[in-house]
């Protein structure tokens, strides 16, 4: 949601700024702009794509951004970036600024003059003002960043000037070190093609970027000590790479993703202690891989795992309990996960968070940060993250079994055997695509389809369901199999599609009548199993490799992937950017 760039060196800024904006596009947005310092500063935004720019102008200094509009409609005036009455500073703004009507309201009355609805546009007034007292743009900017509230990454140039100010407060912002160049961004695929060497920013770091130096404050001016870290992401793996869609590729890169995410989680030392009882928070995707590891994580610790939604979490009345909370969020930054997470910190939990971006926000509230290792996931709708997240919930299931006395050696070492199987697992279920091709074509005229199952695969429905209405606009709701017949029974005619999950496990025999119940209804029922019996009550088999019930879950996630990918693509969506959605949700 909302994407910055900044650039400051010895090549042409406005193609640099461009081409990062392309590379956040991702985020989400609906308007872009830049603004370049040749002599004055010149400013091009509009609302639409990136694209729409064209970049004509000169200067080797500025600042872009992709917009994601919260408070004002998504036109060419709200978009970013915003200078102030005498166009001497541009800014950009990620975040919301809780107080900026009343801000608003007192800079009007010293005459400043407002073009936009937005409540980032305070921020250049703010600079204007300040700079007339303190006569230096980082004094000026210090100053200014003090007087807001709310949540924010700023960056921001000065006529004249050849460096950025840039500020970080519940927003992720990061800077990449180049050789002559440096940069500032919200994501680090921005600027990956120019250097790997960065310094993640934290809640009330201030930097200050020339083409020759980097430094660091604190919010009062003083300067800070930041370490520099090496991102081991090659351009390439922000790029489509012959893919026609970041999905896809993002699909057949798990497992590597997920090589990875093991080799990281083996090499992560964290002790954590005995609660009786752990809280698994999360959003969307996280959520659904959270809910299939719950199931997992109470068959092996034999202690209560209780499902929130990060949204709903603060509702919840303070109850007493000890427990462990696992926050589970792919980008780190999502606004919902980020307050739950403060919430369950502040009721004495102890914290782990399942991440997929080093540094991001969420490992700031916590007390233990486990990292998958998936790579960046560009694509809106996550596979390689979800994968990796449902990895982790398995590990982090035997290792506390481990921990806490409940499994032993060897049971741990057979289950361990069979979780580094994963990646072989995913790699023969790639080899499914065609079949599932063929039964997309019968899905793509559809608007509606139910998705069903039991036990742990209740929420792989969940999640195949997600990602079918996210990417391909087919309104899609999964059902435990046993709900069916007390109402969404109705629903079912002659044609409907009925995905079914079906793992032989205790859940077998129920899934098999349940099966029979909407086919007597004349569903169209398409079955996701290893048990050739099953095919005999359905339309369509899709034949997953034969394996342990509890690791089903990883070959019937690309299925449902792949179903909903080849759906959309027929139905001629916009896969990598659904309408309406943000890759990260920094909003609550
Ligand atoms: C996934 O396909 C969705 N786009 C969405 O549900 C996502 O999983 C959710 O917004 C949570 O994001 P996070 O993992 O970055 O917290």
């Amino acid at each position: 949601m909302c994407g910055i760039i900044g650039y400051t060196g010895f090549r042409k800024a406005a193609p640099i700024l461009l081409d990062a904006l392309k590379r956040l596009e991702y985020r989400g947005y609906d308007s872009a702009g830049i603004a370049v310092i040749n002599h004055e500063i010149k400013v091009e935004k509009r609302s639409g794509y990136v694209s729409y720019l064209s970049g004509n102008m000169e200067g080797h200094v500025g600042i872009g951004h992709t917009r994601w509009a919260t408070h004002g409609e998504p036109t060419d005036i709200n978009a970013h970036p915003f200078v102030d009455c005498r166009n001497e500073f541009a800014i950009v703004h990620n975040g919301i600024i809780e107080n900026h009507e009343k801000l608003k309201e007192d800079l009007i009355k010293k005459g400043h003059r407002y073009s936009s609805k937005t409540d980032s546009e305070v921020i250049a007034h703010l600079l204007e003002e300040e700079y007339e007292k303190a006569g230096d743009f980082r004094k000026a900017f210090i100053n200014a960043i003090n007087r807001l509230k709310g949540s924010f990454a700023i960056a921001a140039i000065h006529k004249g000037e050849k460096r950025i100010m840039g500020v970080k407060k519940e927003s992720p912002l990061i800077v990449g070190i180049g050789d002559g160049e440096n940069f500032l961004a919200s994501d680090v695929p921005a600027f990956l093609p120019y250097t790997n060497r960065v310094v993640i920013l934290e809640d009330g770091d201030v930097c200050e970027i020339t083409p020759k130096s980097v430094s660091f404050y604190d919010m009062n001016g003083n300067p800070v000590e930041k370490k520099e870290e090496y991102i081991d992401w090659s351009p390439e793996s922000a790029e489509k790479s012959g893919y026609e869609h970041f999905m896809l590729k993002e699909i057949y890169e798990q497992p590597v993703a997920i090589e990875n995410t093991v080799h990281s989680l083996f090499s992560t030392h964290i002790d954590l202690k005995y609660h009786g009882k752990i809280n698994v928070i999360a959003c969307g995707t996280s959520y659904n891989a959270g809910f299939a590891g719950k199931y997992l994580m109470e068959k092996m610790l034999k202690i209560p795992v209780e499902m929130h939604y990060s949204s709903e979490y603060r509702t919840r009345p303070n109850v007493r309990e000890r427990a462990l909370s696992i926050l589970i969020t792919q980008s780190g930054e999502t606004a919902d996960t980020l307050m739950a997470a403060k919430i369950a910190r502040k009721r004495g939990h102890e914290t782990l968070a399942i991440t997929n971006v080093l540094g991001s926000s969420i490992t700031h509230h916590v007390d233990h940060v486990l990292y998958t290792s998936a790579g960046p996931e560009i694509g809106v709708a996550a596979t390689k993250t979800f994968m990796a997240q449902l990895a982790s919930m398995y590990y982090l299931s035997a290792k506390l079994g481990v921990d806490y006395g409940i499994i032993n050696e060897s049971r741990h070492e057979e289950f361990m055997e069979e979780f580094r199987r994963i990646p072989r697992l995913i790699e023969n279920s790639l080899q499914l695509e065609d079949d599932i091709k063929k039964i997309a074509y019968e899905l793509k005229d559809k608007e509606h389809m139910f998705y069903i199952a039991r036990g742990i695969n209740y929420p792989l429905a969940m999640e195949g369901a997600l990602k079918m209405k996210e990417i391909s606009y087919i309104h899609a709701e999964a059902y435990p199999a046993g709900e069916l017949k007390h109402g969404p029974l109705a629903l079912i005619r002659k044609g409907t599609p009925v995905v079914a999950i079906v793992s032989k496990d205790e859940t077998y025999e129920k899934m098999l009548s349940n099966i029979k119940e909407v086919s007597a209804r004349g569903a169209y029922v398409i079955a996701i199993s290893s048990e050739s019996e099953v095919k005999s009550y359905v339309d369509q088999w899709i034949r997953t490799p034969s394996n342990n019930p509890d690791f089903s879950t990883f070959s019937s996630a690309v299925v449902l992937q792949l179903l909903a990918y080849h759906t959309a693509k027929l139905r001629g969506c916009e896969i990598d950017k659904p309408r309406n959605l943000a890759k990260s949700v920094t909003v609550e």
